[in-house]
């Protein structure tokens, strides 16, 4: 046996028996800067080119074998001690929670459970559509046809067409479906408010693609825009908490609506900061009309003998108007130190007698 290989049989003897300590010892005291192996290596530079071509293979075998086994002795230690690992920690999955991560109520669950608390006293069910909808009840039973350029102003998440389907599927692009569904299905008078998911392609500081809407629907016999002003100026007091409120009403077109208004809240600067009462600028809360007669045909219903109002706003907006957030991103990042300054107590339960607000 010649010299490197009596050198390269005993330093594989020695790896296969190591522990981590000593294979470490091992890798330095051959591989290392100033290493057996590395040492041999080095006389390569010093022969002759004959010389070389008849040495150097054995040595970088020498060294390629010995780094393999290293490495080879290293990934068997590391399983034997992750086996080991795994054999001694128990986790015991029945185990209560550590009661020091409590959890807390989103502020926009905490405004829908107000808002339903308010119109439930005003005589309003809560009603509910599915979040994947067709186009029918999402544009079409609303009077916004094919062709009509509100459509495009939706900017619609649409399923790839389905052959032979009769209406293309999309991710519902506001709650007004919900008035289709219901006066399809209920006999007037219908009063209902609609709380839920809608889907928008728009993302910046004030727009993420899935936010909040409520809808509001009355149908009934001599309903008048007299009805409409004092449903969301009483609504709009009991959720701000406040007298003062002065609502604005502007014409506007919406496609099922007729005639459309838009509504503006009043609101003044108190210390720096825009409070919602009183009348010294105005901001937008709710798009709203009469029921157009064409989508109370549309349901079937014979818009000679019934009426109605609709409305619709944000929800996520009237938190963030509420309760004072500036980002709407932030209510859906999930952040928990977010969550526990703006979320709400679970017992934290709206009513109108304790207050609608925290
Ligand atoms: N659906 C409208 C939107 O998403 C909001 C809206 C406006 C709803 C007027 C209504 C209404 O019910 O009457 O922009």
């Amino acid at each position: 046996m010649t010299d490197l290989e009596q050198q390269k049989a005993d330093l594989l003897g020695a790896i296969a028996n190591a522990d981590a300590d000593a294979l470490e010892a091992i890798r330095v005291s051959a591989l290392g800067k100033s290493g057996t192996i590395t040492a041999l290596l080095k006389t390569l530079g010093g022969m002759s080119p004959e010389e070389r071509q008849d040495k150097a293979p054995a040595i970088q075998g020498l060294r390629a074998a010995v780094a393999d086994a290293i490495a080879d002795r290293k990934a068997a230690l590391d399983g034997a001690a992750l086996e080991a690992k795994l054999a001694s920690e128990k986790l015991d999955m029945t185990l209560p929670v550590a009661a020091a991560a409590p959890g807390s109520v989103h502020p926009v669950s905490q405004v829908m459970d107000e808002l339903a608390e308010i119109f439930a006293d005003l005589g309003f069910a809560v009603a509910t559509g599915p979040e994947i909808e067709d186009d029918w009840h999402n544009f079409s039973a609303l009077n916004i046809p094919e062709t009509h350029p509100a459509r495009a102003m939706h900017d619609t998440f649409y399923f790839p067409v389905v052959e032979g389907e009769e209406h293309r599927m999309l991710l519902r692009t506001h709650t007004s479906p919900v008035q289709i569904r219901t006066m399809t299905k209920a006999k007037p008078p219908i009063r209902i408010i609609a709380p839920g998911r809608v889907y928008r392609s728009d993302s910046d500081a004030t727009h993420t693609p899935m936010f909040h809407q409520i809808e509001g629907l009355v149908i009934d016999k001599g309903i008048h825009l007299g009805h409409l002003r004092w449903t969301l100026e009483t609504f709009l007091k009991a959720f701000f908490e406040r007298e003062d409120i002065v609502l604005r009403l502007r014409p506007s077109y919406f496609p099922f609506t007729e005639p459309s208004v838009e509504v503006d809240v009043g609101y003044s600067i108190e210390k720096g900061r825009r409070v919602i009462g009183g009348s010294e600028g105005w901001m937008e809360v709710l798009g709203s009309g009469m029921v157009h007669p064409k989508v109370i045909a549309a349901c079937g219903l014979d818009p000679a003998e019934y009426q109605g109002f609709a409305f619709g706003t944000g929800v996520d907006r009237l938190a963030m108007l509420k309760y004072g957030m500036d980002d709407l991103r932030a209510f859906f990042d999930g952040d928990l130190r977010w969550l526990r300054h703006y979320g709400f107590r679970a017992l934290d339960v709206p009513t109108l007698s304790g207050g609608v607000g925290a």
